[in-house]
């Protein structure tokens, strides 16, 4: 565990930075938290990863990029073809785990085998790539290509059998022009635990779409059969009672949902009482921008208007921030935000829960004690 202060800007608050949480003994999937403030773009070393098998070994140089299924000419590329070939474009983008806030759900029961991730599964990177759509046309689409399949170069285990972690979107999110095939992260070549040498970054949906180490491009009819698709990184809120744990009747998850989430104070925290300074982030669904944060000390009675310090792009979160006064004991503060379209959180963890613990986004609560 690390600590340091670092200053906050805006209100010359300081507070503890970069506790590493580490959620499995081989260290694959990790984050820090509670992050900066202020910051829109999460540095690339404090990043969270979530990685399903160990990061593979991949020889750059005969590496390539696989487009084939439904398109009119099969291809593949190298990073110097795609270079030659495609414009670089980049794009800011939050990358949401869908397990994001998964921890409230187990007041409500067990979850077994799926990581008890808390508020830190979430960064923004400014990444750098190609546009998928441009490598599809190149390739040709043929009209029966609906779904678009990444398959990644990774070697994950399940029921007895190995393969690469992979996943679809649609055709129409992958011919948008905000999906693009990542080959940097805030400037830099992406880090091995990140992808290297590419991955995909499909902004607004759930962060297993982002394929990372990214081998193979398979235009479908249907979507994706890899297991990450079509077994997991699904909703459903019915139990099957043969079987508590198949989702595989659900709905595979797509756009991640409205959320917002108070990063200082962090739970638990004790604080002088009077004037409590609070900020975090906020994030539309769909690329709708946040028009609204609110906060509340009462249960959700009363609301008081956050003021948003860094406006996100479409494709972002935004920071906001707010103070109240608060006399001394415990106390439970509550964000809650609103979309352009009128959008709202759920109050309650007993309307988000689903049977794997994904899409979190009932209004975020932290109990603080005031002195
Ligand atoms: N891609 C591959 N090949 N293997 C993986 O395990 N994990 C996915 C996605 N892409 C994964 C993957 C999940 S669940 C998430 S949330 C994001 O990568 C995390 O990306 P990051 O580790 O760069 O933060």
């Amino acid at each position: 565990m690390l600590h340091s202060m670092i200053p906050m800007t805006e209100s010359r608050l300081e507070i503890p930075i970069a506790r590493k949480l580490v959620h499995d003994p081989a260290g694959l999937n990790t984050a820090t938290w509670p992050l900066p403030p202020d910051q829109l773009i999460t540095p690339a070393e404090q990043f969270f990863t979530r990685s399903h098998a160990p990061v593979p070994e991949i020889d750059v140089d005969s590496w390539r990029l696989v487009v084939d299924g439904l398109v009119e000419r099969p291809s593949s590329f190298s990073l110097g073809d795609l270079a030659r070939e495609f414009p670089l474009v980049h794009i800011r983008a939050t990358l949401v785990c869908a397990g994001l806030r998964r921890n409230e759900f187990l007041a409500l029961g067990e979850l077994p085998g799926e990581l008890p991730w808390g508020p830190e599964a979430v960064s923004t990177g400014h990444w750098s790539g190609f546009r998928l759509s441009d490598v599809l046309r190149a390739a040709g689409l043929d009209p029966l290509a609906n779904h678009v399949e990444f398959q990644g170069l990774d070697q994950v285990e399940r029921q007895g059998e190995q393969f690469g972690f992979g996943g679809s979107i649609t055709r129409a999110k992958a011919l948008s022009p905000e999906v693009i095939l990542a080959t940097k992260l805030n400037g830099k070549p992406l880090a091995p635990e990140h992808g290297y040498p590419m991955r995909v970054v499909v902004p607004g949906w759930i962060g297993a779409r982002s394929v990372k180490w990214l081998g193979r491009i398979t235009l479908r009819k249907y979507p994706s059969p890899n297991y990450f698709q079509s077994q997991a990184y699904r909703l459903q809120p019915i139990v099957n009672p043969e079987n508590p744990r198949d989702v595989s009747g659900g709905t595979a998850l797509t756009e991640i949902p409205l959320n917002a989430v108070i990063i200082h104070p962090a739970p638990g925290g004790v604080l002088p009482a009077g004037r409590v300074e609070m900020f975090g982030w906020a994030m539309g669904s769909g690329g709708r921008a946040v028009t609204g944060v609110e906060v509340s000390c009462d249960g959700g009675h009363d609301w008081v208007p956050a003021s948003i310090t860094r406006n996100g792009s479409a494709w972002s979160w935004s920071l906001w921030k707010a103070s109240v006064d608060l006399p001394p004991g415990r106390h439970t503060l509550i964000v809650r935000a609103t979309d352009g379209v009128g959008a709202q959180q759920p109050s309650s963890v007993n309307d988000t829960w689903n049977v794997k613990g994904y899409n979190n986004n009932a209004w975020y609560r932290t109990t603080v004690d005031l002195a």
